[in-house]
């Protein structure tokens, strides 16, 4: 299998805006987010990477940084060998074709005031492919893809004039139509009605068979990444704490956290019940995130070394990673 995405040594620092007062309190001293630090991962072409974590853990902004939506502070994004992070204004407009983002609100990402098929068919228009009748049958085609039917009806209709999961399909067309073969799906389904969401994933499913698509799926749910991914990479507070084939790590997990993870996955059995809370305590702050191992003080199995050593992300069976200092 080709090599599609790499991504090495990835880091992303978010400056941390302060008010006069905190800076004098602060002593001056220069605060950063730690969103994303130093990771390293690929995706295969046609593979579908999931990556999932609690809300803050950096998912977001790693998939942005893929489709270089934000730069990077260090680290490199190599795209079928090629480093992105170099690529001019005008290489990197090409490439945008070719790679797309879907988001999880599809109502803040459409515009109210574009019809259903003027929002699909921005993307040509930007990108200057056809002329507008070309557009609008490549528009009408993708739309009976993707289950907007009928289609000639639903061109025409406004985003609140269509239901959310109208919308969101929307949001995929609008993705598909300058035909890409990456997709960043940052948590497409998270903001749809229960009985949708089963409905999307089928079609992203189906989507990325016919289109022949690879993805980078983000999802604070594990249940969801078992369903569509091949592989998953779990994060926390901005590191891959385990990464591994969606098998090995649904059935062999080996982080504490993804275990910790695993065991909030609700249970289909409503007579079984689960544990109440899972992971102890709250995730901490990514300005000044505990040292060591991240996960440590949240950790049942913490050891004294666990304060002071990052644990490196290492092989321990073939291609499943896990960065816990109890793992060797
Ligand atoms: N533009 C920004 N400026 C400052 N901090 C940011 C910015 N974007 C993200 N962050 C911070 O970076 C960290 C990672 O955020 P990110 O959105 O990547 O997390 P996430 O895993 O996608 O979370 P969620 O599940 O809530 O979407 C968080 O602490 C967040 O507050
Ligand atoms: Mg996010």
């Amino acid at each position: 299998m080709e090599e599609l995405i790499r991504a090495d040594n990835l880091t992303k620092e978010f400056p941390v805006q302060k008010s006069f007062v905190d800076l004098l309190l602060a002593g001056y001293k220069r605060q950063v987010v730690h969103a994303v630090d130093n990771i390293s991962f690929n995706i295969m072409k046609g593979e579908v990477l999931g990556l999932a974590g609690e809300s803050g853990s950096g998912k977001s902004t790693t998939g942005r940084l893929l489709l270089r939506l934000i730069e990077p502070t260090s680290g490199t994004i190599l795209y079928k060998g090629r480093d992105i992070t170099s690529f001019s204004t005008r290489e990197m407009e090409r490439l945008r074709e070719r790679i797309q983002i879907v988001f999880q609100d599809p109502n803040s990402s459409l515009n109210p005031r574009m019809s259903v098929g003027a929002a699909i068919a921005h993307p040509l228009q930007i990108h200057k492919i056809g002329n507008s009748r070309e557009q609008k049958g490549m528009v009408l085609s993708l739309m009976e893809k993707v289950g907007l039917t009928p289609a000639d009806f639903l061109y025409k209709k406004y985003p609140h004039q269509i239901s959310g999961g109208q919308s969101q399909r929307v949001v995929l067309a609008r993705a598909l139509i300058t035909n890409p073969e990456f997709i960043v799906a940052d948590e497409p389904i998270a903001m749809a009605d229960v009985s949708v969401r089963a409905l999307i994933l089928e079609l992203m499913k189906k989507l990325k068979s016919e289109f022949n698509l690879t993805y980078l799926f983000i999802t604070h749910d594990l249940a969801t990444a078992k369903y569509l991914c091949d592989r998953i990479a779990v994060m926390y507070l901005g590191r891959i704490v385990e990464m591994g084939s969606r098998d090995e790590l649904f059935l062999h997990p080996h982080h504490p956290y993804t275990k910790a993870l695993l065991e909030a996955v609700p249970i289909p059995d409503p007579r079984q019940r689960r544990r109440e809370e899972v992971v102890r305590g709250e995730i901490p702050s990514a300005i000044e995130p505990p040292p060591g191992c991240h996960f440590h003080p949240r950790c049942s199995h913490a050891i004294s070394k666990c304060k002071s050593h990052r644990p490196p992300l290492r092989e321990i069976t073939p291609r499943h990673l896990s960065a816990c200092i109890l793992d060797g």
